[in-house]
Protein backbone atom coordinates (compact mmCIF):
# COMPACT_ATOMS: atom_id res chain seq x y z
CA UNK A 1 0.00 0.00 0.00
CA UNK A 2 1.43 3.50 -1.52
CA UNK A 3 1.46 6.47 1.51
CA UNK A 4 -0.67 8.44 -0.94
CA UNK A 5 -2.52 5.72 -2.53
CA UNK A 6 -6.03 7.23 -3.18
CA UNK A 7 -4.76 10.37 -3.59
CA UNK A 8 -4.79 12.72 -6.37
CA UNK A 9 -2.52 15.42 -6.72
CA UNK A 10 -2.29 18.67 -8.63
CA UNK A 11 1.51 19.65 -8.98
CA UNK A 12 2.33 22.72 -10.88
CA UNK A 13 5.75 23.56 -12.15
CA UNK A 14 6.37 19.31 -12.98
CA UNK A 15 7.57 20.12 -16.20
CA UNK A 16 11.32 19.61 -14.86
CA UNK A 17 13.30 19.76 -11.10
CA UNK A 18 11.36 19.57 -8.14
CA UNK A 19 8.40 19.87 -9.77
CA UNK A 20 8.92 16.23 -11.91
CA UNK A 21 10.36 14.60 -8.57
CA UNK A 22 7.43 15.54 -6.74
CA UNK A 23 5.10 14.05 -9.34
CA UNK A 24 7.13 11.01 -9.95
CA UNK A 25 7.52 10.59 -6.31
CA UNK A 26 3.72 10.92 -5.08
CA UNK A 27 2.87 8.47 -8.08
CA UNK A 28 5.89 6.18 -6.70
CA UNK A 29 3.34 6.06 -3.30
CA UNK A 30 0.15 5.70 -5.26
CA UNK A 31 -1.39 8.98 -6.25
CA UNK A 32 -2.46 10.28 -9.43
CA UNK A 33 -1.01 13.16 -11.00
CA UNK A 34 -2.59 16.09 -12.82
CA UNK A 35 0.67 18.07 -13.51
CA UNK A 36 1.45 21.45 -15.40
CA UNK A 37 3.97 23.74 -16.50
CA UNK A 38 4.19 26.72 -18.40
CA UNK A 39 6.34 24.42 -20.72
CA UNK A 40 8.04 27.50 -23.08
CA UNK A 41 11.07 27.52 -22.91
CA UNK A 42 11.84 30.59 -22.38
CA UNK A 43 9.77 33.55 -20.26
CA UNK A 44 10.38 36.99 -20.95
CA UNK A 45 12.33 38.60 -17.95
CA UNK A 46 13.89 35.64 -16.96
CA UNK A 47 17.66 34.83 -18.01
CA UNK A 48 17.47 31.31 -17.72
CA UNK A 49 15.79 28.64 -19.87
CA UNK A 50 12.97 27.29 -18.57
CA UNK A 51 10.98 23.70 -19.25
CA UNK A 52 9.73 23.28 -22.67
CA UNK A 53 6.67 20.87 -23.48
CA UNK A 54 8.84 18.13 -24.09
CA UNK A 55 10.34 18.36 -20.05
CA UNK A 56 6.56 18.45 -19.02
CA UNK A 57 5.90 15.13 -22.11
CA UNK A 58 9.30 13.43 -19.99
CA UNK A 59 7.51 14.07 -16.34
CA UNK A 60 4.43 12.14 -18.17
CA UNK A 61 6.66 9.35 -19.44
CA UNK A 62 8.94 8.69 -16.26
CA UNK A 63 5.55 8.54 -13.90
CA UNK A 64 3.74 5.94 -16.40
CA UNK A 65 7.29 3.90 -16.88
CA UNK A 66 6.47 3.11 -12.67
CA UNK A 67 2.98 2.32 -13.31
CA UNK A 68 1.31 5.75 -12.49
CA UNK A 69 -1.59 7.67 -13.79
CA UNK A 70 -1.36 11.48 -14.87
CA UNK A 71 -2.53 13.84 -17.10
CA UNK A 72 -0.49 17.02 -18.12
CA UNK A 73 -1.72 20.42 -19.81
CA UNK A 74 0.77 23.50 -20.21
CA UNK A 75 -0.61 26.82 -17.99
CA UNK A 76 1.42 29.43 -17.26
CA UNK A 77 0.66 29.67 -13.21
CA UNK A 78 -0.78 33.77 -13.70
CA UNK A 79 -3.26 32.80 -16.73
CA UNK A 80 -6.19 31.78 -14.54
CA UNK A 81 -8.29 30.53 -16.85
CA UNK A 82 -5.72 28.13 -18.47
CA UNK A 83 -5.08 27.03 -14.63
CA UNK A 84 -8.73 26.27 -14.36
CA UNK A 85 -8.75 24.39 -17.73
CA UNK A 86 -6.00 21.82 -16.53
CA UNK A 87 -7.51 21.63 -13.45
CA UNK A 88 -10.48 20.67 -14.74
CA UNK A 89 -8.41 18.21 -16.71
CA UNK A 90 -8.35 16.40 -13.50
CA UNK A 91 -11.18 16.39 -12.15
CA UNK A 92 -12.73 15.03 -15.30
CA UNK A 93 -9.90 12.37 -15.87
CA UNK A 94 -9.57 11.29 -12.24
CA UNK A 95 -13.03 12.86 -10.46
CA UNK A 96 -11.38 14.94 -7.48
CA UNK A 97 -8.26 16.23 -6.12
CA UNK A 98 -7.04 16.44 -2.82
CA UNK A 99 -3.16 17.42 -3.10
CA UNK A 100 -2.07 20.36 -4.22
CA UNK A 101 1.33 20.82 -4.49
CA UNK A 102 1.98 24.69 -5.72
CA UNK A 103 5.71 24.83 -6.68
CA UNK A 104 6.25 26.96 -10.16
CA UNK A 105 8.19 29.66 -9.37
CA UNK A 106 11.12 31.64 -10.75
CA UNK A 107 14.50 33.22 -9.64
CA UNK A 108 15.66 36.66 -10.30
CA UNK A 109 17.98 38.80 -8.97
CA UNK A 110 19.70 42.32 -8.70
CA UNK A 111 20.14 45.11 -6.48
CA UNK A 112 17.24 47.03 -4.78
CA UNK A 113 18.30 50.58 -6.17
CA UNK A 114 18.18 49.16 -10.01
CA UNK A 115 15.85 46.74 -9.93
CA UNK A 116 13.20 47.66 -12.39
CA UNK A 117 9.38 47.34 -12.28
CA UNK A 118 9.27 44.41 -14.80
CA UNK A 119 11.57 42.58 -12.75
CA UNK A 120 9.55 43.19 -9.29
CA UNK A 121 6.38 42.40 -11.28
CA UNK A 122 6.99 39.15 -13.11
CA UNK A 123 8.41 37.61 -9.63
CA UNK A 124 5.88 38.81 -7.58
CA UNK A 125 3.59 37.78 -10.60
CA UNK A 126 4.51 33.89 -10.43
CA UNK A 127 5.46 33.26 -7.78
CA UNK A 128 2.87 34.86 -5.33
CA UNK A 129 -0.28 35.30 -7.91
CA UNK A 130 0.77 32.08 -9.96
CA UNK A 131 0.55 30.30 -6.85
CA UNK A 132 -2.55 31.64 -5.26
CA UNK A 133 -4.12 30.97 -8.61
CA UNK A 134 -3.29 26.94 -8.56
CA UNK A 135 -4.60 26.80 -4.93
CA UNK A 136 -7.90 28.96 -5.49
CA UNK A 137 -8.58 27.08 -8.90
CA UNK A 138 -8.66 23.45 -6.80
CA UNK A 139 -10.94 24.88 -3.59
CA UNK A 140 -14.51 24.66 -4.58
CA UNK A 141 -14.41 21.13 -5.85
CA UNK A 142 -12.10 20.08 -2.81
CA UNK A 143 -14.61 21.85 -0.77
CA UNK A 144 -17.35 20.41 -1.92
CA UNK A 145 -16.44 17.29 -1.67
CA UNK A 146 -15.72 17.41 2.36
CA UNK A 147 -13.15 14.56 2.66
CA UNK A 148 -10.29 16.92 3.23
CA UNK A 149 -6.88 17.68 1.62
CA UNK A 150 -3.18 18.76 1.94
CA UNK A 151 -2.08 22.19 0.54
CA UNK A 152 1.24 22.90 0.32
CA UNK A 153 3.43 25.62 -1.32
CA UNK A 154 7.04 26.05 -2.55
CA UNK A 155 8.09 28.73 -0.25
CA UNK A 156 12.36 29.37 0.46
CA UNK A 157 14.96 29.65 3.28
CA UNK A 158 15.04 33.20 1.40
CA UNK A 159 11.46 34.10 2.99
CA UNK A 160 12.41 33.37 6.16
CA UNK A 161 15.91 34.63 6.20
CA UNK A 162 17.47 38.01 4.71
CA UNK A 163 19.46 37.68 1.20
CA UNK A 164 21.04 40.77 -0.60
CA UNK A 165 20.05 41.07 -4.07
CA UNK A 166 17.20 38.91 -4.35
CA UNK A 167 14.20 41.83 -2.55
CA UNK A 168 11.51 40.52 -5.18
CA UNK A 169 12.21 36.70 -4.88
CA UNK A 170 11.93 37.41 -0.75
CA UNK A 171 9.26 39.32 -1.02
CA UNK A 172 7.16 36.31 -2.89
CA UNK A 173 8.13 33.94 -0.63
CA UNK A 174 7.28 35.07 2.35
CA UNK A 175 3.63 36.67 0.79
CA UNK A 176 3.36 32.39 0.31
CA UNK A 177 4.07 32.49 4.21
CA UNK A 178 0.91 34.91 4.82
CA UNK A 179 -0.98 32.68 2.54
CA UNK A 180 -0.52 29.46 3.89
CA UNK A 181 -1.00 31.34 7.34
CA UNK A 182 -4.72 32.54 6.80
CA UNK A 183 -6.00 29.79 4.48
CA UNK A 184 -4.78 27.10 7.45
CA UNK A 185 -6.88 28.68 9.96
CA UNK A 186 -9.72 29.19 7.02
CA UNK A 187 -9.95 25.87 5.19
CA UNK A 188 -8.85 23.56 8.68
CA UNK A 189 -13.41 22.81 9.32
CA UNK A 190 -13.15 21.53 6.23
CA UNK A 191 -10.20 19.16 7.35
CA UNK A 192 -7.66 20.85 4.22
CA UNK A 193 -4.49 21.22 5.57
CA UNK A 194 -1.91 24.02 4.32
CA UNK A 195 1.76 24.32 4.49
CA UNK A 196 4.97 26.04 3.22
CA UNK A 197 8.05 23.75 2.50
CA UNK A 198 10.91 25.63 2.51
CA UNK A 199 13.82 24.52 0.72
CA UNK A 200 17.74 25.89 0.67
CA UNK A 201 19.50 25.98 -2.42
CA UNK A 202 18.35 23.19 -4.54
CA UNK A 203 20.47 21.62 -7.61
CA UNK A 204 18.06 22.59 -10.48
CA UNK A 205 18.19 24.44 -13.60
CA UNK A 206 17.20 27.27 -11.45
CA UNK A 207 20.40 27.66 -10.04
CA UNK A 208 22.94 25.28 -12.34
CA UNK A 209 23.34 27.91 -14.68
CA UNK A 210 26.21 31.02 -15.44
CA UNK A 211 24.24 33.71 -14.37
CA UNK A 212 23.81 32.76 -11.03
CA UNK A 213 27.14 31.11 -10.72
CA UNK A 214 27.98 35.09 -11.58
CA UNK A 215 25.66 36.17 -8.61
CA UNK A 216 27.87 33.91 -5.98
CA UNK A 217 31.36 34.89 -7.65
CA UNK A 218 30.79 38.14 -9.39
CA UNK A 219 34.71 38.55 -8.95
CA UNK A 220 35.59 35.79 -11.30
CA UNK A 221 35.07 36.50 -15.09
CA UNK A 222 34.04 32.55 -15.92
CA UNK A 223 33.16 30.97 -12.36
CA UNK A 224 31.99 27.34 -12.36
CA UNK A 225 29.80 24.96 -10.35
CA UNK A 226 32.23 24.33 -8.27
CA UNK A 227 32.92 28.14 -7.37
CA UNK A 228 29.18 28.56 -6.81
CA UNK A 229 29.27 25.21 -4.33
CA UNK A 230 31.99 26.72 -2.30
CA UNK A 231 30.06 29.94 -1.51
CA UNK A 232 27.35 27.75 -0.73
CA UNK A 233 28.84 24.74 1.81
CA UNK A 234 29.38 27.52 4.67
CA UNK A 235 25.03 28.22 4.56
CA UNK A 236 24.28 25.25 5.38
CA UNK A 237 25.18 23.61 9.25
CA UNK A 238 25.09 20.25 7.87
CA UNK A 239 27.79 19.67 5.50
CA UNK A 240 26.19 20.25 1.91
CA UNK A 241 25.80 22.42 -1.17
CA UNK A 242 23.01 22.21 -2.58
CA UNK A 243 20.20 19.75 -1.68
CA UNK A 244 18.82 17.34 -4.75
CA UNK A 245 15.28 16.86 -5.57
CA UNK A 246 14.59 14.11 -3.88
CA UNK A 247 15.29 15.21 -0.51
CA UNK A 248 12.21 17.97 -0.83
CA UNK A 249 10.08 15.14 -2.50
CA UNK A 250 10.07 13.11 0.77
CA UNK A 251 9.09 16.74 2.54
CA UNK A 252 5.92 16.59 -0.13
CA UNK A 253 5.32 12.90 0.49
CA UNK A 254 5.15 13.28 3.92
CA UNK A 255 2.51 16.53 3.74
CA UNK A 256 0.81 15.24 1.17
CA UNK A 257 -0.06 11.38 2.96
CA UNK A 258 -1.66 11.07 6.23
CA UNK A 259 1.05 10.83 8.33
CA UNK A 260 0.89 14.26 8.49
CA UNK A 261 -2.78 14.26 9.75
CA UNK A 262 -2.57 16.69 12.18
CA UNK A 263 0.17 19.17 10.22
CA UNK A 264 -0.77 22.77 9.52
CA UNK A 265 0.01 25.80 9.02
CA UNK A 266 4.05 25.01 9.33
CA UNK A 267 6.82 26.19 7.38
CA UNK A 268 8.82 22.99 7.02
CA UNK A 269 11.99 23.72 6.46
CA UNK A 270 14.57 21.37 3.95
CA UNK A 271 17.48 23.13 4.89
CA UNK A 272 20.12 21.15 6.75
CA UNK A 273 19.93 23.94 9.10
CA UNK A 274 20.94 26.74 6.72
CA UNK A 275 17.62 28.99 8.81
CA UNK A 276 19.08 28.62 12.02
CA UNK A 277 22.96 29.01 11.52
CA UNK A 278 24.90 32.50 12.72
CA UNK A 279 27.74 32.61 10.82
N1 LIG B 1 16.50 25.55 -6.84
C1 LIG B 1 16.60 26.19 -5.68
O1 LIG B 1 17.72 26.45 -5.18
C2 LIG B 1 15.37 26.57 -4.90
C3 LIG B 1 15.50 26.87 -3.54
C4 LIG B 1 14.37 27.20 -2.79
C5 LIG B 1 13.13 27.23 -3.41
N2 LIG B 1 13.03 26.95 -4.74
C6 LIG B 1 11.69 26.97 -5.32
O2 LIG B 1 11.37 25.66 -5.74
C7 LIG B 1 10.37 25.70 -6.78
C8 LIG B 1 10.80 24.77 -7.90
O3 LIG B 1 11.97 25.28 -8.52
P1 LIG B 1 13.12 24.34 -9.11
O4 LIG B 1 14.27 24.44 -8.20
O5 LIG B 1 12.57 23.00 -9.42
O6 LIG B 1 13.50 25.14 -10.45
P2 LIG B 1 13.14 24.86 -11.97
O7 LIG B 1 13.41 26.14 -12.67
O8 LIG B 1 13.85 23.65 -12.46
O9 LIG B 1 11.58 24.53 -11.94
C9 LIG B 1 10.59 25.50 -11.89
C10 LIG B 1 9.46 25.04 -12.80
O10 LIG B 1 8.43 26.05 -12.79
C11 LIG B 1 8.04 26.28 -14.13
N3 LIG B 1 7.53 27.63 -14.28
C12 LIG B 1 8.24 28.79 -14.21
N4 LIG B 1 7.44 29.83 -14.44
C13 LIG B 1 6.20 29.33 -14.64
C14 LIG B 1 4.94 29.91 -14.93
N5 LIG B 1 4.82 31.25 -15.07
N6 LIG B 1 3.87 29.11 -15.05
C15 LIG B 1 4.00 27.76 -14.91
N7 LIG B 1 5.17 27.15 -14.67
C16 LIG B 1 6.25 27.93 -14.53
C17 LIG B 1 9.31 26.06 -14.95
O11 LIG B 1 9.05 25.81 -16.31
C18 LIG B 1 9.94 24.88 -14.24
O12 LIG B 1 9.50 23.65 -14.73
C19 LIG B 1 10.26 27.17 -7.16
O13 LIG B 1 9.11 27.72 -6.54
C20 LIG B 1 11.52 27.79 -6.57
O14 LIG B 1 11.35 29.16 -6.30
C21 LIG B 1 14.11 26.61 -5.49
Amino acid sequence: MGRVAGKVAFVTGAGRGQGRSHAIALAREGAKIVATDVASGTLPDVVYPIASRADLEETARLVREIGGEIVIGEADVRDRAAIDAVVQQGLDAFGFIDVVVANAGVFTWGAARDLSWTDWHTVIDINLHGTWNAVQSTLPSMIDRGKGGSIMMTASQIATRGQSNAVAYAASKAGIVGMMRALAVELAPHSIRVNTIHPSTVYTEMILNEPVYRVFRPDLENPTKEDMDGELYPFHMLRLAALECEDVSNAVLYLASDESRYVTSIKLPVDAGSTQKLG
